[in-house]
């Protein structure tokens, strides 16, 4: 184990893989004959982005976007900051958003809302995790990972104040860390 702050691993490696070939396959299979832009929200999705752009078939480009609803802290604080800008113009695209997780729900809606104001043609979410009873909106992904209970996750690309993302799979951090 990496270290004492770490409850339980949640997810294995293993288990990581199969669903990223799995979501690749359902998302190709979603956009046959059409072009994507797959939008990365960094930083805690790049892991997962990285794995899952390499099982998309057909016509992709890529993008990346970064938004803030986090105070280097285990609990959203609820507003929505966009700290750096993607650069392509989304107009008439269909784009595909890639997140680590949903939690409220808060970051997306915000994401959903600017890419239709910008044009887009079409907004899709795709998640690896979500956890469904921490929703604060109406929103929902359409290609979910695992949905997961109410606990703080980290590693694959989740952080908790910047740290763990470079753990190959998904733990569980200890109550005890985030409840301080
Ligand atoms: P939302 O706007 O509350 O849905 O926030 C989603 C964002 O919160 C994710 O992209 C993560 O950065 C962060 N987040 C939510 N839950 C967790 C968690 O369990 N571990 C690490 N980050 C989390
Ligand atoms: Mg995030």
């Amino acid at each position: 184990m990496y270290s004492d702050k770490i409850e339980r691993v949640l997810i294995t490696k293993e288990q990581i893989k199969t669903k990223v070939e799995e979501l690749g396959k359902q998302i190709s299979k979603d956009y046959e004959g059409k072009s994507l832009l797959v939008l990365c929200m960094l930083k805690g999705a790049s892991v997962f982005f990285s794995d899952l752009m390499r099982e998309l078939k057909g016509d992709v480009e890529i993008e990346f976007i970064y938004l803030s609803s986090y105070k280097a802290a285990a609990r959203s604080c609820g507003e929505v900051t966009l700290v750096k800008d993607m650069e392509s113009d989304v107009d008439g695209k269909n784009v595909l958003v890639v997140e680590d997780i949903i939690d409220t729900g808060l970051t997306l809606t915000y994401l959903k809302k600017l890419l239709e104001t910008r044009g887009a043609n079409s907004v899709k979410v795709c998640s690896f995790l979500d956890k469904p009873s921490r929703r604060e909106t109406e929103l929902e992904g359409d290609f979910i990972g695992y949905e997961i209970p109410d606990e703080f996750v980290i590693g694959y690309g989740l952080d908790y104040a910047e740290k763990f993302r470079n753990l190959p799979e998904i733990c569980v951090l200890k109550r005890e860390v985030y409840e301080k």
